[in-house]
C-alpha cells in the first residue's frame, strides 16, 4: 500500500498558538520510521502553505475567525488530497487544528458516492457561525462538510455537501453545544458519547460502528482529534475535556479498524507541542497510527 503524508500547519481555526507545529511534532515523534517498519511505501509531501496574518488585526466575518485564511488553506489542502487519491495513494493528514478536516473531506469525498466518516473527538464540531460560542472554525468542520455553514467553507472545490449525516459516527463526545445537539437530533447522526463508551465498552462500540458503516459506505475517513483522548494521557491539545477515551481503548479502536480494512483515509489533528509534556501527545498520535496500520496484528 502507498501512503502519502501531508502536513497542515494550521492554527487559525482557534485561538491558541502552537498547534501549527503539530506536523513537526508528529514527524519528530517518528511517524515515517514507525510506518516504514510496517512495510508501507510512504512519501512525505511536506506541509501545505498556510498564511500568517497579523494576529492583532484578525477580522471576524459572521462570527467566523480568520474566515478567508482558513478557507484558502483548506482549498490548498483539498487540492493536494485530491491529487493523492487520484494516484491511488492513502492520504494521511497531520494537523494543525481541526478546521483542516473541511479541506481533507473536500479532497476525498468527490471520489466516493457514499463516504463514511468516523469522528473521534470530545467535540461534535457541528457548529455554525450562528451557533458557535467561540467563533472558532475548528468547531465547525463537520457541519461544513454536511453543507451547513458559510458558503466560502461549504463550497470548497465547488461542490456541497461532501458527506451525508447517516454516514457519520461520532465517538468520544462529551462537550456538545446546544446547537450541535439540535443538529445531531435533526439529522439523525450516530453518536457514541462517553456515556455509551463507558456502558457498552469500546469493543461493542467499534463492532457496531464497523457494522453500521460497512454496508452502505464505499470508503471511510477517520478524523481523529487528539482531544478525544483523556487529557491526562494526551495533554498537548488546545481544548481539553476531562473524562476522555483512554490510551488502551484508543489503541483497541485503531486495531479493530485495521482488522475491518474499512479505512481509506485518515487525519490526526489538534496536536499542540507548546501545551504538551515532552511531546507525549505527538508520540501518542504516532502510536495510534501504528495500530491503525496493523502494527500489533500483522
Ligand atoms: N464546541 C466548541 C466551539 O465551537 C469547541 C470546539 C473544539 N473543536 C476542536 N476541534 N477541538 O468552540
Ligand atoms: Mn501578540
Ligand atoms: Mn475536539
Ligand atoms: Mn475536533
Amino acid at each position: 500500500q502507498q501512503l502519502s503524508i501531508i502536513g497542515v500547519p494550521m492554527d487559525l481555526g482557534q485561538n491558541r498558538r502552537g498547534v501549527d507545529m503539530g506536523p513537526s511534532a508528529i514527524r519528530y515523534a517518528g511517524v515515517l520510521e514507525r510506518l516504514e517498519d510496517l512495510k508501507l511505501r510512504i512519501e512525505d509531501l511536506g506541509d501545505i502553505d498556510i498564511s500568517r496574518p497579523d494576529r492583532h488585526n484578525t477580522q471576524k466575518v459572521d462570527n467566523l475567525r480568520n474566515l478567508q485564511e482558513v478557507a484558502e488553506g483548506s482549498i490548498r489542502l483539498a487540492e493536494k488530497v485530491d491529487e493523492v487519491v487520484n494516484k491511488g495513494s492513502f492520504p494521511l493528514v497531520l494537523g494543525g487544528d481541526h478546521s483542516i478536516a473541511m479541506g481533507t473531506l473536500a479532497g476525498i469525498a468527490k471520489h466516493y458516492e457514499n463516504l463514511g466518516v468516523i469522528w473521534y473527538d470530545a467535540h461534535g464540531d457541528l457548529n455554525t457561525g450562528d451557533s458557535s460560542p467561540s467563533g472558532n472554525i475548528h468547531g465547525m468542520p463537520l457541519a461544513v462538510s454536511l453543507g451547513i455553514g458559510h458558503e466560502k467553507l461549504t463550497n470548497i472545490l465547488g461542490y456541497s455537501p461532501k458527506i451525508r449525516p447517516e454516514n457519520i459516527v461520532i465517538i468520544g463526545a462529551r462537550s456538545l453545544d446546544e446547537g450541535e445537539r439540535v443538529l445531531i437530533k435533526e439529522k439523525g447522526i450516530k453518536v457514541y458519547t462517553m456515556h455509551e463508551v463507558d456502558k457498552m465498552g469500546m469493543p461493542a462500540v467499534m463492532e457496531e460502528t464497523i457494522e453500521y458503516l460497512k454496508d452502505h459506505t464505499d470508503g471511510v475517513h477517520l478524523s481523529l482529534d487528539l482531544d478525544g483522548l483523556d487529557p491526562n494521557e494526551a495533554p498537548g491539545v488546545g481544548t481539553p475535556v476531562m473524562g476522555g477515551l483512554s490510551y488502551r481503548e484508543s489503541h483497541l479502536a485503531m486495531e479493530m479498524l485495521y482488522q475491518s480494512q474499512l479505512i481509506t483515509s485518515a487525519e490526526f489533528v489538534e496536536v499542540n507541542p507548546i501545551l504538551d509534556e515532552k511531546n507525549k501527545t505527538a508520540s501518542m498520535a504516532v502510536g495510534l497510527m501504528g495500530s491503525l496500520f496493523g502494527e500489533s496484528l500483522k
